[in-house]
C-alpha cells in the first residue's frame, strides 16, 4: 500500500514497499518540526512547488546525494541542471508520465521565490492512487477543476494562513477537491502560522464528504 509519511511544514515523503520514493518541498534541515535528519532522507524523485526557502529546503543537497530527479518548473528545473542537479522541467496544466505513474502541475496562487516563474501545486500519480498537493496557495475557485479531473484518493491542503489559505478557506478547497481524505500542512512551524488541526478536522467533516486525517509529523497514512 502506498504511504504519505508528514515531516512537518510542508514536507511529505510518498513510498510503497520497494519502489520508487517521492520527496515534496524537502525542507527537513531547518524545519523546526523534522523528525529526521536530512543525512538518513533517501528519496528518487524531489518535487518543488515553489523555491521559497521552506520548500526548496534541502533539495539540492538530497538530489545531489541521491541522484534524485527534481521535478517542478521550467524555470527551477532549469536552475538546477545550471546547478548540476537531474531536474525534470513541467509547467501549468501539463502531465508527465514517470515509472512510478505521472506528475501533472496545477496553479497556485503564490510567488514563485526564482525570477520569472510561478508556484504550482501537483497531482500525483504515484501506483494507482491520487494525490493533491496544493504547494502554498490561496483559495482559488479553479481547484473545483482539479478536484473534477482527477478523482483524488488524498488531497494535501495548507491551514496556516498569512502566507496561504487560512483553515476556513481550506475548509472550502476541501469541498472543492472532493478527495476521498484530506490531511493538512504548513500550520504550527512557527507562531505565524499557528492554526488548530482539530478545528480544521471537524469542518471538514461536517461541510465536505471527506475525512480529514491529522498526521503528526513522523506518522505515516497508508492508502
Ligand atoms: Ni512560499
Ligand atoms: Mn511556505
Amino acid at each position: 500500500m502506498p504511504q504519505i509519511t508528514f515531516w512537518g511544514h510542508s514536507c511529505f515523503l510518498l513510498s510503497e514497499n520497494g519502489k520508487e520514493t517521492i520527496l515534496l518541498d524537502p525542507f527537513i534541515s531547518e524545519n523546526p518540526l523534522s523528525p529526521v535528519n536530512v543525512e538518513e532522507v533517501k528519496a528518487d524523485y524531489i518535487l518543488l512547488s515553489h523555491a521559497h526557502w521552506d520548500h526548496l529546503g534541502d533539495a539540492y543537497d538530497l538530489a545531489g546525494k541521491n541522484g534524485a530527479t527534481i521535478i517542478s518548473t521550467s524555470e527551477i528545473a532549469k536552475q538546477a541542471i545550471k546547478d548540476g542537479f537531474k531536474a525534470h522541467a513541467q509547467h501549468l496544466g501539463g502531465r508527465h508520465k514517470f515509472p512510478f505513474g505521472s506528475v501533472k502541475l496545477t496553479l497556485a496562487l503564490h510567488g514563485s521565490g526564482i525570477a520569472g516563474g510561478h508556484a504550482c501545486g501537483f497531482v500525483v500519480d504515484y501506483y494507482g492512487k491520487k494525490i493533491y498537493f496544493a504547494g502554498d496557495t490561496g483559495l482559488f475557485s479553479d481547484m473545483k477543476l482539479i478536484g473534477e479531473l482527477d478523482s483524488l484518493d488524498v488531497a494535501l491542503l495548507p491551514i496556516g494562513d498569512n502566507f496561504t489559505m487560512g483553515l476556513d478557506d481550506a475548509v472550502i478547497a476541501a469541498s472543492f477537491m472532493q478527495a476521498k481524505v484530506v490531511i493538512p500542512y504548513h500550520y504550527n512551524t512557527w507562531p505565524l502560522i499557528e492554526a488548530d488541526p482539530k478545528e480544521f478536522k471537524t469542518k471538514v467533516e461536517d461541510k465536505t464528504g471527506s475525512y480529514c486525517i491529522i498526521l503528526d509529523p513522523g506518522s505515516s497514512y497508508s492508502f
